[in-house]
C-alpha cells in the first residue's frame, strides 16, 4: 500500500480521500495514484543513489502528469517507443535527461531521437549501430550511445522478465566478444558519442549478488575497452529490476540499502582493476510507481465453489480482471486484495478475485482471505498495481481502460480519463 493509506471503521482511504467517494465521483474500477508517495519514493532513490543518476523506467507507467513529477524532482527517464518519448516530449521533459532503449527501434523513431537531441540511444544490435550512425550523418547531428551487454548472469526471477542470460534477445554478449567488437563500431562512428556500457539482468529482482556479478563482468570489459581501444567511457549503466513486496512474505526494496550495497560493489571492482570508475545510472521502475497505486473494483456477483476436502472457495468477481492487470495470469503473480468500503464482522472466507472476462485464467489475485460476507456493491481494493498493470493494460473483450485517479490531500485530479466506447470505435473504419 502507499503510504498515506489508512483503513478507518472498514473504508479505506488513500491520499486523505475515502476510496467510496473516489468511486462515487469517478466511477469503478479505476486505479489511485498516491502523488506524495510517488514523489516520495521518487526522492529516495534520487537522494540514495545521489552520485548517480537515477532513470525512471516508462515502461512501468508513464503519463505527462508522471513526466511533470520526475521532471521536479530531478529524475531523468527511461523510454523504450516511440510512444513513450511522445508522452515525454508532451509533458515537456528535458530531452538531455531521456535514455531510448528497445532492441527494435525503427528507423522513424531512431531519426526522431536524433532530432529531438536525447541525451543517450542505448544501442542493442549492430544492424542498430549502422542504422543510428548512419541517421547523424545524414542529419549532421551527434548522439551519446550506450552499448547494451548481456552479462550472461542467471537472475531469480520469472523466465519472461529475466534478461542477462545468454539465450534471449537483449543485448551484446560479452562473453562472445560481441559487446567489444559492438564498443568498437561505436567508437569508429563519427557521429556517435561513445558514453558507456549498459546492463540490464532482470526484474522483480531480490537477490543483489546477482548485480554483483553482472557488476564485476561489465567492469571488466570497461577495463578492457580502456586498456585495449584507449577509450575512456565516462558512463556504466546498471539497469532497474528492485523488487517491491506485493504480498507480505516479500521483502521490499530499500533505495538506501541498494545504494550502499552497489556502490560498495563498483568501488571495490574499480580498486582491483585500478581504474578511476565511471558515473552510474540506474533505472529503477517498478520499485518507484509500483507501491504507488492501488486499483479499486465494485464486486458484482459472488460464488462458492467446494474444494476438495471439503473446503471452500468463494469467487469474487469484480468489474475488471486481466484487461487491467494481465500480470496474475501472464507471471503467475501475488497479488492481496482488501474489502475497502465498510467494515465487517464476519470470519474470513477463502476467496479468488477474479474479472469480468471470458477465461478462466481472468484472475486478479489468487488466494486471499475476505470476510465472509462480501456481496455485490462492496468494493474491494488490491494494492501494488502501479507497475505493469496500467501500462499493460488491453482492450480484451473491448473493455474500456479505467481511469488513473491521482489523489493529494484530500482531493482527486484526473490523470487518465476512463476509456469510452467513443475511444473504442474510433479506430474501427468499418470499410468492407
Ligand atoms: N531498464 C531496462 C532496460 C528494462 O528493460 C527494465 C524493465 C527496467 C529498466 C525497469 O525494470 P523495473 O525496475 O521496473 O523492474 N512486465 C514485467 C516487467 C518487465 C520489465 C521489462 N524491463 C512485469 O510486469 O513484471
Amino acid at each position: 500500500w502507499s503510504s498515506t493509506t489508512a483503513k478507518t471503521d472498514g473504508v479505506l482511504s488513500v491520499g486523505g480521500v475515502p476510496l467510496p467517494d473516489l468511486v462515487a465521483e469517478h466511477g469503478s474500477p479505476a486505479y489511485v495514484l498516491d502523488e506524495a508517495d510517488f514523489r516520495a519514493r521518487a526522492r529516495a532513490f534520487r537522494d540514495a543513489f545521489a552520485d548517480y543518476d537515477v532513470f525512471y523506467a516508462g515502461k512501468a507507467f508513464l503519463c505527462t502528469t508522471v513526466v511533470r513529477w520526475l521532471a521536479e524532482e530531478g529524475l531523468s527517464l527511461d523510454v523504450c517507443s516511440g510512444g513513450e518519448l511522445t508522452v515525454a516530449e508532451r509533458g515537456g521533459f528535458p530531452m538531455e535527461r531521456i535514455g531510448f532503449h528497445g532492441n527494435n527501434k525503427t528507423l522513424g523513431e531512431l531519426e526522431r531521437a536524433v532530432e529531438l537531441g536525447v541525451g543517450r540511444v542505448i544501442v542493442d544490435s549492430f544492424h542498430e549501430v549502422e542504422r543510428l550512425a548512419a541517421i547523424t550523418t545524414e542529419l549532421g547531428r551527434t548522439v551519446g550511445v550506450m552499448v547494451r551487454v548481456t552479462a550472461g548472469v542467471e537472475a531469480h526471477t520469472h523466465e519472461y522478465i529475466a534478461t542477462a542470460h545468454e539465450d534471449q534477445k537483449f543485448g551484446f554478449s560479452i562473453a562472445s566478444g560481441d559487446a567489444l567488437e559492438a564498443v568498437r563500431r561505436v567508437h569508429a562512428a563519427p557521429g556517435l558519442r561513445l558514453l558507456g556500457l549498459h546492463s540490464h539482468i532482470g526484474s522483480q529482482i531480490f537477490d543483489t549478488s546477482g548485480f554483483e556479478v553482472a557488476a564485476r563482468r561489465v567492469l571488466a570489459l570497461h577495463a578492457q575497452v580502456s586498456e585495449e581501444l584507449g577509450v575512456e567511457m565516462p558512463e556504466m549503466d546498471l539497469g532497474g529490476g528492485f523488487g517491491i513486496a506485493y504480498t507480505t512474505q516479500d521483502d521490499p526494496a530499500d533505495p538506501a540499502r541498494l545504494a550502499a550495497e552497489m556502490s560498495t560493489i563498483v568501488a571495490h571492482e574499480c580498486r582491483a582493476l585500478g581504474i578511476a570508475g565511471p558515473r552510474l545510472s540506474i533505472e529503477p521502475g517498478r520499485a518507484i510507481v509500483g507501491p504507488s497505486m492501488c486499483t479499486v473494483y465494485e464486486v458484482g456477483t459472488v460464488k462458492e465453489v467446494a474444494l476438495d476436502g471439503g473446503l471452500r472457495r468463494s469467487y469474487v468477481s469484480v468489474d475488471g480482471g486481466m484487461s487491467d492487470n494481465i500480470r496474475t495470469a501472464l507471471y503467475d503473480a501475488d497479488y492481496s486484495a482488501t474489502l475497502a468500503s465498510r467494515p465487517s464482522e464476519v470470519g474470513p472466507l477463502l476467496a479468488r478475485v477474479v474479472g469480468k472476462h471470458c477465461e478462466a485464467g481472468d484472475i486478479v489475485v489468487k488466494d486471499e482471505f475476505l470476510p465472509g460476507d462480501v456481496r455485490p456493491g462492496d468494493l474491494v481494493a488490491v494494492p501494488g498495481t502501479g507497475a505493469y498493470c496500467r501500462s499493460m493494460a488491453s482492450n480484451y473483450n473491448h473493455a474500456l481502460r479505467p481511469p488513473v485517479i491521482g489523489v493529494r490531500d484530500g482531493k482527486t485530479f484526473t490523470v487518465l480519463r476512463r476509456e469510452t466506447e467513443a475511444d473504442l470505435l474510433a479506430t474501427d473504419v468499418g470499410a468492407y
